[in-house]
């Protein structure tokens, strides 16, 4: 069976198919106890990511349990500066903590192109993977979009709205340039890592694309993607590629379009009717419902999945939810979710 077969490689090339294909974002998380388990066995979030054979494990762990139609690599965007000689550490339930890289001697204080050597494990951990998969499971790679991962790099921290990126992007245009630059090139050298390493399909996170001006949407959030996209191709022609562009809104067309990828993975707030009119007709989409309908169940969980099947039921699309799953969400939820989705008649 090639690769093709896979019901969610086949909406990647456009192709609608009922039931849709589904997975969810952060599937491989804290809401399962396994996880636990095996983050706590692993001693630390950083330690599991560089575990070939624990990430292997927590990869699974939702395949096993749920039988979703894709599985994605278990590691963290963030593991990219980190492979760029940046110090990241995780602290638990503070989120991630970087030395801040937002002057041009700490630029050039971190290495010019990323030490596949720091990501020996990650990569090992897709040949594990890639080897304990049915043949109808896609197995997808990712990293995150150059603004996203810059936006940790620059602040060293999440912070509320990304203010210390955004105001280097202005004060320094070239200097952010040159951090942005740097990502693309270890990005296309890591993705690529991946794809040759077994992964089907690669997602690139572009978790904060919507806290852009639109007159700067296009310069941080669409080239640096197309950069990559280009770059991936380049190396591994025909690599099939969903961009996730939280908080797009009516700047999705324009990203779907420019960027190449092909497949858009939609947040909750998507506006369906725009999606379907200006999105749906040319990339296949993924999402959307709403991480935190999850927490609630019951009813509102299944208008939530009625709405997103009478949106996007009849074109092509990948079920996902708009973000990630919350630690609080229950697994009895999770299933409802499934089964709503899989038993509901084929929308005409
Ligand atoms: O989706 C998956 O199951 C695969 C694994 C994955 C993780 N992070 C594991 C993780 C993926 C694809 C990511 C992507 C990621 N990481 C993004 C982009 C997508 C998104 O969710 O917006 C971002 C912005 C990060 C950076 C990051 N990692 C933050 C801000 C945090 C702290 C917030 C939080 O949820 O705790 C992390 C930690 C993290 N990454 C956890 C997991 C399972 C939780 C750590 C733990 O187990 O203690």
């Amino acid at each position: 069976m090639g690769k093709t077969a896979k019901p969610l490689m086949r909406v990647l090339a456009g192709e609608r198919l009922w039931p849709p294909p589904m997975w969810m974002m952060r599937q491989a998380g804290r809401y399962l106890p396994e996880y636990r388990a095996t983050r706590d066995r692993a001693g630390s979030f950083l330690a599991l990511c560089y575990n070939a054979e624990l990430a292997a494990e927590v990869t699974m762990q939702p395949i096993r349990r749920f039988g979703f139609d894709a599985a994605i690599l278990f590691s963290d965007i963030l593991v990219v500066p980190h492979a760029l000689g940046q110090a990241v550490r995780f602290e638990a339930g503070e989120g991630p903590k970087l030395d801040p890289v937002a002057t041009s001697a700490a630029l050039d204080a971190i290495h010019q192109e990323i030490d596949l050597g720091v990501l020996q494990p990650v990569l090992d951990t897709v040949t594990k993977v890639s080897g304990m998969l049915s043949p109808e499971t896609t197995f997808l790679g990712f990293c995150g979009a150059p603004w996203t991962v810059a936006t940790y790099m620059v602040a060293g921290e999440g912070t509320e709205d990304q203010g210390p990126a955004r105001q280097l992007a202005y004060n320094d245009p070239g200097l952010f340039g040159a951090i942005i630059d740097r990502l693309v090139k270890a990005s296309v050298t890591y993705l690529v890592a991946q794809l040759k390493a077994g992964v089907d399909a690669v997602q690139v996170f572009d978790t904060w694309a919507g806290i852009l001006p639109d007159a700067e949407f296009d310069r941080w959030a669409i080239a640096p993607t197309r950069a990559i996209v280009e770059g991936v191709r380049a190396q591994v022609p025909g690599a099939r590629i969903i961009g996730f562009p939280r908080g797009a809104g009516a700047r999705l067309a324009r990203y779907a379009a420019e960027t190449g990828v092909d497949g858009v993975g939609l947040d909750w707030t998507a506006d369906a009717a725009y999606v379907r009119r200006e999105v749906q007709g040319k990339v296949a989409v993924q999402g959307n419902v709403d991480p935190l309908v999850l927490i609630a169940g019951g009813e509102a969980l299944d208008r939530a999945v009625d709405a997103a099947i009478a949106a996007y039921g009849h074109g092509p699309w990948i079920f996902n939810l708009g973000h990630g799953i919350t630690p609080n969400a229950p697994i009895a939820h999770v299933e409802r979710m499934i089964k709503r989705v899989r038993t509901s008649t084929e929308p005409k």
